[in-house]
């Protein structure tokens, strides 16, 4: 056993996206707060999300009612309501927030300007080019790294959650610079950590996205809904140096057009939204036209656009583009769908408030209910500021803490790295059957089989001794993945972003309702 130093907070945050910062800069000035990040502060989900925010500003044309029907059209009748409703009424007020901490949004005259994406009846998406979540995250880490109430811990990986009498009471935390277990004392804790795309080969999410925040709420006891539902993104850059670039659903939101590789548009036989269609439509249409030409790509067509237009409407993917060779006011984008969001997650209430007393959980990592099967685009950025703020005044109206954590700071540890090579060769053949066996289409068949195949990489990982970061991501991969992978199972029917070709209807007698999981004691 070794002693391990002891940090007292009142509140730790783990994942330092929009969610995590934005909480932290919600919770009044008195309360002393801890963010901790696995990597560097400006390193998250949040800060590649390109599109833009969904919010009903424009008062002619939309409202949030309006917002709200189409998040449940997307939603396909799994959506809390309660929730989605607290989403769309307290949009504009958080915008407002933000713009007040000095964020830049395009402007058209006086007002924001607004973009359309699938599924939206309205153009209502407010932006900052195609980088409009860093834009947002640059300025919230700004104003963060100011306030003398917020300290900052990078390099910091959180291990386990601290729960003694029923409550959690702070995290178990490995520094990864000096090599040291810590121990965070606190009176809530708010997760953080964002989605789990890195289960899968292909996905827009940073290196980051393991399912940390979902493994570590799962072990302390928290249950998780809607694993199994997971957002592909229709249009992910197929290159051979990159298939994990984002090309925004703003560029079809603009009028690009999607065509198979015989040159032809195909969305209009798919939906009568075309490119607009919700995302899962989107993506499973292409994913048909990619088998019918017998094709790894399809492509988005935005040359009729021209140039001067398209490099300052979408700087970044103009750039990216070019620096892969591809002019996208001359040549097509050669796109496929990728991993791209999880819908589910770390239940918890309309007030972000988990199963455990003092633990939240916000942003992707959460499950609110507001995505039911499949989330309106550019309602994500959206959640983490809504429900961070609710977070933030549940925390501020029950007062400061007293920190009375009897936590043992003599911890089991044992340094062990000499595996981090054949775990990492793990977490690829966690990626491959999860690609092969969980993704846009699925069966009962290739669903047991990925369970297996999870199982069997369990078992090898048992034999490793000692700690790692890469050891403790792979089990949360693992715990990510089993779960997807049950619920999944479950779920006999295709709803939304899950697809099974085995119950291809909505069933809506037998499953209008959400898949809940804790898990088993003795289990990952
Ligand atoms: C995009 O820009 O296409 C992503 C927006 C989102 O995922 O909501």
């Amino acid at each position: 056993k070794v002693d391990v130093e002891v940090i007292h907070k009142d509140v730790v945050i783990i994942g330092s996206g929009i969610a995590g910062v934005y909480t932290a800069l919600e919770i009044p000035d008195s309360f002393q707060i801890g963010i901790i990040t696995k990597e560097t502060l400006d390193i998250s989900n949040s800060v590649l999300a390109q599109g833009g925010i969904a919010v009903s500003l424009d008062e002619k044309n939309d409202s949030p009612q309006l917002h709200f029907k189409d998040t449940l059209f997307a939603g396909a009748g799994l959506n809390d309501q309660k929730s989605v409703w607290v989403l769309v009424e307290e949009a504009a007020e958080n915008i407002r927030i933000l713009c007040s901490l000095g964020v830049n949004f395009d402007k058209s005259g006086q007002h924001l300007s607004l973009t359309r994406e699938g599924a939206h009846s309205v153009n209502r998406i407010i932006h900052s080019g195609d980088t409009t979540g860093k834009e947002v995250c640059d300025k919230l880490i700004e104003v963060a790294r100011r306030k003398k109430n917020i300290s900052i811990f990078e390099s910091h990986f959180a291990v386990d959650l601290v729960i003694e009498e029923g409550k959690c009471k702070g995290v178990i935390v490995y520094d990864e610079i000096e090599d040291k277990i810590k121990i965070f004392k606190s009176g809530s804790v708010v997760v953080a950590t964002g989605g789990f795309g890195q289960i899968y080969a292909h996905t827009t999410n940073p290196e980051v996205a393991t399912g940390d925040g979902v493994g570590m709420c799962l072990r302390a006891g928290a249950q998780a809904m809607d694993m199994e539902f997971i957002q592909f993104h229709p249009t992910v850059l197929y290159h051979p140096k990159d298939k994990s670039f984002l090309i925004s659903e703003a560029v079809r939101g603009e009028g690009a057009q999607l065509k198979n590789s015989n040159g032809e548009p195909f969305m209009k036989k798919y939906h009568e939204l075309g490119e607009l269609a919700p995302r899962d439509i989107v993506s499973r249409a292409i994913f048909k036209e990619m088998y019918l030409t017998d094709s790894k790509n399809v492509f988005l067509d935005i040359t009729f656009k021209g140039r001067e237009y398209i490099e300052s409407r979408f700087p970044n993917i103009f750039k990216t583009c070019l620096d892969y060779g591809i002019d996208i006011s001359k040549d097509f984008i050669p796109v496929a769908p990728a991993e791209h969001y999880c819908m589910g997650g770390v239940k918890t209430d309309v007030d972000g408030q988990t199963n455990i007393p003092g633990l939240y959980a916000c942003g992707e990592v959460a499950c609110t209910g507001i995505h039911g099967a499949n989330r309106l685009a550019s309602n994500s950025l959206l959640e983490g500021l809504v429900f961070g703020r609710k977070i933030a005044k549940k925390i501020e109206s029950e007062g400061r803490p007293c920190n009375n954590s009897a936590v043992n700071s003599r911890l089991c540890y044992v340094s062990n790295k000499e595996n981090d090579a054949a775990l990492k060769s793990m977490k690829e053949e966690i990626q491959a059957a999860m690609t092969k066996y969980v993704g846009i289409i699925r069966s009962q068949q290739g669903l047991e089989k990925a369970a297996q195949i999870i199982k069997d990489i369990y078992k090898k990982y048992t034999d490793f001794t000692g700690f790692s970061l890469v050891k403790l991501e792979v089990l949360n991969m693992l715990t990510v993945a089993g779960l997807v992978i049950e619920s999944a199972l479950e779920r006999k029917e295709s709803r939304g972003a899950h697809y099974r070709t085995d119950y291809d209807k909505t069933d809506d007698t037998n499953w209008r309702k959400n898949i809940v999981k804790e898990l088993e004691k003795g289990k990952m």
